[in-house]
């Protein structure tokens, strides 16, 4: 077996400087919010996988359906040589791909990018062990700033599932992709997971699950926040809103205030009031359309070559390449 290779991007104090900085920008302004990257500490991430199972929460499966009907036409439409994953994580969603790129007998390198070091070194080492001869090449890294770093021979395929794009705003993700398209030479692909415009009952229902999972992953980055800066939150007095925005066509998660609190965050000095009632945008979650994603994919310098849905046409991968 070759031994998998990780190369580490991020300073051991990466993840609490870009905290401090997120919470004083987030927190001390207004109106308040915090970017969701935060939500997944051990704690937040055992709740995120616990979402994914909620039957409320279908972007998980719908993903997965469209993963087990399309990866072999994937793999002749690629013939990708290197997969490279951002944001990891999912192992399960990845596995689909690999297994059929290895099939089709192109792929020789997999490259998971993550911020997380011990999340990227167990998915490193799952994956080496299972894929014998298949070079495995992990980097620790921020995919919005490491971008430039990635190996692979070519054509490599640069994968970003699960919908995660959603929660860029619009022109992060307009530099987002715009920074996936500099890494590529021509020809080489994306493959990138939506999820889709569609009725918002079934929409806020998928972010506010009866059995209260998605209320306690939102209220978990108050939790992050006491450990990792002192901060003394009174987690309790919050409570978790999940709403349909009409106009921007996304799902924005909020932790609502339910009396006038005063909270201190040590680490940063900082002191902050909040209003009954007042809120603390947390998260947004895009829902996309067809020609919304190709259009932004085209404004990046991409081509559209496949647009896969699920049986129900909930969720999206476009398959696009570099021009
Ligand atoms: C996996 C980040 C795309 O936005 O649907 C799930 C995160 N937030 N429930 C999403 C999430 C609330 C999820 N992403």
């Amino acid at each position: 077996m070759n031994q998998p290779v990780i190369d580490v991007h991020l300073t051991p104090d990466h993840a609490s400087r870009a905290l401090r900085q997120d919470v004083l920008s987030g927190l001390g302004t207004q109106p308040k919010s915090l970017p969701p990257k935060w939500f997944y500490d051990a704690r937040g991430s055992e709740l995120f996988e616990e979402i994914t199972r909620l039957p409320e929460y279908y972007p998980t499966r719908a993903e997965r359906e469209i993963l087990q009907t399309r990866a072999g036409e994937l793999a002749r439409r690629t013939g990708a040589r290197a997969l490279v994953e951002l944001g990891s994580g999912s192992s399960e969603k990845t596995r689909l791909l690999l297994d059929a790129l290895r099939a089709h007998g192109t792929l020789d390198e997999f490259v998971p990018l993550d911020v997380s070091e011990s999340a990227l070194r167990e998915a490193v080492d799952a994956i080496a062990a299972d894929y014998p001869g298949l070079r495995v090449h992990g980097v620790v890294g921020d995919f919005t700033e490491h971008l430039g770093r990635l190996p692979g021979g070519s054509p490599r395929l640069v994968a970003f599932l699960g919908g995660t794009i959603g929660n860029l705003l619009p022109e992060e993700r307009a530099r987002f992709l715009a920074g996936v398209r500099e890494v590529l030479q021509p020809g080489e692909w994306l493959l990138l997971g939506t999820d889709l415009v569609k009725d918002p009952e079934t929409l806020v229902r998928a972010y506010d699950d009866a059995a209260g999972v998605t209320a306690q992953f939102n209220l978990n980055v108050l939790r992050v926040l006491n450990r990792e800066l002192g901060a003394d939150f009174d987690v309790d007095a919050f409570t978790h809103v999940a709403r349909w925005d009409a106009e921007h066509e996304w799902i924005e998660m909020r932790l609502r205030a339910t009396r006038v609190m005063r909270a201190a965050v040590p680490e940063v000095d900082l002191r902050l009031r909040l209003e009954e009632g007042e809120e603390i945008r947390t998260e947004i979650s895009a829902k996309f359309r067809r020609e919304g994603v190709e259009a932004e994919l085209k404004e990046a310098g991409f081509d559209l070559d496949a647009w896969w849905t699920d049986e129900q046409g909930r969720f999206a991968l476009s398959l696009a390449r570099a021009v």
